[in-house]
């Protein structure tokens, strides 16, 4: 179904479509930089799901399992079979949102074993990710894992060897990797219209209680009512703590920090934009500016990471920055910057700048000229006039375009949408089990280069610590 697009918000709109490439689009034009950049609409055709019932349990019923499952919902042919979580708080809420007949365990083994169940959803803490999968893909079922799809970089092989052989569908959770925005990012980067890729910054900052982590506490949370001694299955022995389990990112035992929980969306979306298989370096710093709840991992982090040019780009360098008080009240962007323009992901959407050097080198202004006698100044000038055009020494210019998603628009229905068309047809998906795991290693090692403060170096090609 196309989603009508043709509400005009401002001057100059116009529709383009998500695969329809700029170039061409608009030609050099000389528009004072001052002037509104032009804004389009971008639309999107819904991937046609057939009808073929597709039953899904979902293993973790907290937050994201909710966002998940309504969304899966909301994909036609799709019915909930199951639900699973350790905290008896969320399978009382299982039953009150599903109904009473629910199946509902709190062991996802028994998920697992039914017969009437092709898909599960992973939305479990993240020390958990990797061990669920495998049971899941021996089991026979396709795998929809949130991300960071590995909670350690060794957990990766097994996880990725078990997809391939299982031939099921297995499709990570970093959402906007199904984004229209994304993708339109990524035709421009491709059409050459920043010209060479060299800086990728990617920011992830955040300015609130929940923002940090700071989920609300259940009254009856205790080591009965969260099945304790079944979630530190995946852990080490540790007592009771209700933050490690309600709160469970900021702490390195069971969660991977903002690195796992923030930096890897902001990884995957740079290497679906770019196509790239990963950085050879990576280096990251943090510190605890403020919330100082128990926590021990940063609330301040950034990280640095190299990119080698290869076949799919060039050479470029990322740095990440996730900031928890953060005075800009929060933003979610991903700034592409080449050598003739600037492509600013913003959430959903994206704006497209352009900058050109002029094609003659600088002569005269703020320049060493004018220190020089006056002969000299006169005799170079005379040289630089009779060697470059008036047309060569300016810029050229090119109009700027912001590019917005049609209102009511979710790139997690895309991405679930991804999901069970790949069941249905047999396609293979974008954010596979090798996509994930070439964001979460570069992630999850910013906490070992925070941690060890060293450089990690890595393997991109071969996805392997060097
Ligand atoms: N894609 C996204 O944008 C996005 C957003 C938020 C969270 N996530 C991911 O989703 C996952 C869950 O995050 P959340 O915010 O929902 O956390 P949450 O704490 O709200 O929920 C996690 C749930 O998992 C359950 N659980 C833990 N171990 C279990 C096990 N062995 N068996 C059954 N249930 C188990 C817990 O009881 C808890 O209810 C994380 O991996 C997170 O990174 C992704």
């Amino acid at each position: 179904m196309k989603k009508d697009s043709s509400r005009s918000r401002r001057k100059f709109l116009q529709q383009i479509g998500a695969t329809g490439l700029l170039l061409g689009a608009s030609p050099f034009s000389s528009m004072a930089s001052a002037k509104k950049a032009e804004e389009r609409i971008l639309t999107y055709e819904k991937p046609i799901s057939s009808n073929d019932k597709i039953r899904i349990g979902v293993i973790g019923y907290g937050v994201q399992g909710h966002f998940d499952l309504d969304t899966a919902l909301q994909v036609p042919g799709v019915e909930l079979a199951a639900i699973c979580d350790l905290y008896t708080g969320r399978i009382e809420n299982a039953k009150e949102l599903h109904g009473k007949e629910l199946f509902t365990t709190i062991n996802y083994q028994e998920l697992l074993d039914r017969k009437d169940i092709d898909a599960v959803f992973i939305c479990t803490t993240d020390v958990w990710h990797a061990r669920i999968a495998l049971d899941a893909l021996a089991k026979g079922k396709h795998v929809y894992c949130e991300k960071p799809m590995v909670y350690k970089i060794e957990e990766g092989y097994p996880v990725m060897a078990a997809a391939k052989k299982s031939g099921k569908v297995f499709q990570v959770g970093s959402q906007r990797v199904s984004s229209i925005g994304y993708l339109k990012a990524k035709e421009l980067l491709a059409a050459g219209e920043i010209g060479q890729l060299n800086m990728v910054n990617a920011v992830y900052d955040r300015q609130s209680s929940i923002g940090s982590w700071e989920y609300t506490i259940p009254k009856d949370a205790s080591a009965l009512t969260t099945n304790w001694d079944k979630f530190i299955e995946a852990t080490g022995k540790m007592n009771f703590d209700a933050k490690k389990f309600f709160w469970w990112r900021a702490f390195k035992e069971v969660g991977t920090g903002v690195a796992g929980d923030l930096f890897i969306h902001l990884l995957s979306g740079t290497h679906f934009i770019t196509g790239s298989k990963g950085p050879e370096s990576i280096y990251s710093t943090g510190q605890l500016s403020h919330w100082k709840d128990g926590r021990n991992l940063p609330d301040v982090m950034s990280g640095v990471m190299q990119y080698p040019a290869c076949q799919e780009h060039d050479a470029f360098q990322l740095t990440l920055q996730v900031n928890f008080i953060s005075g800009t009240g929060g933003q979610e962007i991903i700034r592409l910057i080449g050598s003739e323009g600037v492509i600013e992901v913003d959430g959903n959407d994206l704006s497209i700048k352009h900058s050109y050097m002029p094609e003659a080198p600088g002569f005269g202004g703020y320049d060493s000229l004018f220190t020089f006698s006056k002969q000299m100044q006169a005799e170079m000038q005379k040289e630089y006039d009779a060697k470059w055009t008036a047309q060569q020494r300016k810029r050229k210019t090119k109009e700027d375009i912001v590019f917005k998603v049609p209102d009511g628009y979710d790139d997690h229905l895309n991405h679930m949408t991804h999901f069970f068309d790949a069941i249905r047809s047999g396609k293979p998906v974008v954010e596979d089990a090798e996509f994930g795991f070439r964001a979460a290693a570069p992630a999850l090692s910013c906490n070992e280069s925070y941690l060890s403060k060293k450089i990690v170096n890595w393997d991109p090609v071969n996805m392997k610590l060097k």
